[in-house]
């Protein structure tokens, strides 16, 4: 199957409560652990390339290959820029056949966020590709204390549907208490915020920093309304602590070494399928 637009499996995922995984790549070996894993479960997924890696010059030659690899799969899967820095690399990456983007406008002014958005929307839609937009701002893990942890930048729900209405945004992401890598101090997520924004827009809503939440709170944040979650420090983590351990030992070879990636992919997403309620939807 080629790669596919991720907005009606998003629909379903929306209805049918679950949630679809968007996992940041940045490599061969990375994907090759994500395919064994979305192919095992039979999970819709979304291959995200995280914006500093999009500008780099490789980035044209990944998203082919990411392309002639899902040609070799029947189970849907969505090439996505995360966190796309300005309009410009967001039309650069619909160039390169990523079939959705996110334009992250959530530190701009609430005026820029919707001009831009509604650049990116008007361009993304013309070549049937998907846009997420973020509104509220969801901070970094390492900064909770001071920021998530005391509501700073949650999602007012009051702009939440005039954003999507001038926008024409498809999927929204908020932030109500999830960060971005590893939380210092707990994490509490406030769901009912989540549910309120649920009944405002029919729009997916996504969470971003799904790195340090618990099971637990998954599937309580899924069952409140959102139906993407972003993943990836885990993952990133994981692989690193495989290719140390591999390479401690004296007659490691390269291969040995570079398939602690694969390997941290193929078991953090396969496990996440099944949290997320992704596994056999395809
Ligand atoms: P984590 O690294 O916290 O899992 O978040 C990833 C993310 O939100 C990418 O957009």
């Amino acid at each position: 199957m080629t790669l596919v637009s991720i907005k009606n499996e998003m629909t379903k995922a929306r209805r049918e409560r679950y949630a679809i995984p968007l996992f940041d790549v940045f490599d061969m070996q990375g994907m090759e652990g994500l395919l064994d894993a979305l192919i095992a479960k039979r999970a819709p997924t979304i291959v995200g390339i995280y914006s500093p890696f999009a500008a780099l010059p490789n980035c044209h030659a990944l998203a082919a290959y990411i392309h002639s690899r899902a040609d070799d799969t029947d189970v849907p899967i969505s090439l996505m820029l995360d966190h796309g820095a300005s309009v410009e690399q967001c039309l650069e990456m619909l160039s390169f056949g990523f079939t959705d983007v996110m334009y992250d406008g959530s530190k701009l002014p609430l005026e820029e966020n919707i001009a831009n958005t509604r650049q990116v929307v008007s361009a993304a839609h013309a070549v049937g590709a998907g846009v997420e937009a973020e509104l509220g701002h969801v901070g970094m893990g390492d900064q909770y204390d001071s920021l998530g942890g005391q509501r700073i930048g949650f999602t007012d729900p009051d702009s939440v549907v005039r954003f999507v209405e001038e926008t024409g945004v498809d999927f929204l992401a908020i932030a109500f208490g999830n960060a971005h890598g590893l939380y210092k101090g707990e994490p509490h997520l406030d769901l009912e915020l989540v549910a309120e924004i649920r009944g405002r827009v029919t729009v997916p809503l996504v969470m971003h920093g799904g790195t340090g939440l618990s099971d637990e709170q998954f599937r309580g944040a899924i069952a409140a309304g959102i139906s993407k979650i972003n993943f990836a420090t885990s993952i990133m983590n994981a692989a690193a602590d495989n290719m140390r351990a591999t390479a401690a030992k004296p007659d490691s070879t390269m291969f040995d070494i570079s398939d602690g990636i694969r390997a941290a992919y193929s078991k953090w997403c396969g496990d996440l399928y099944e949290v997320f309620g992704t596994a056999s939807r395809s």
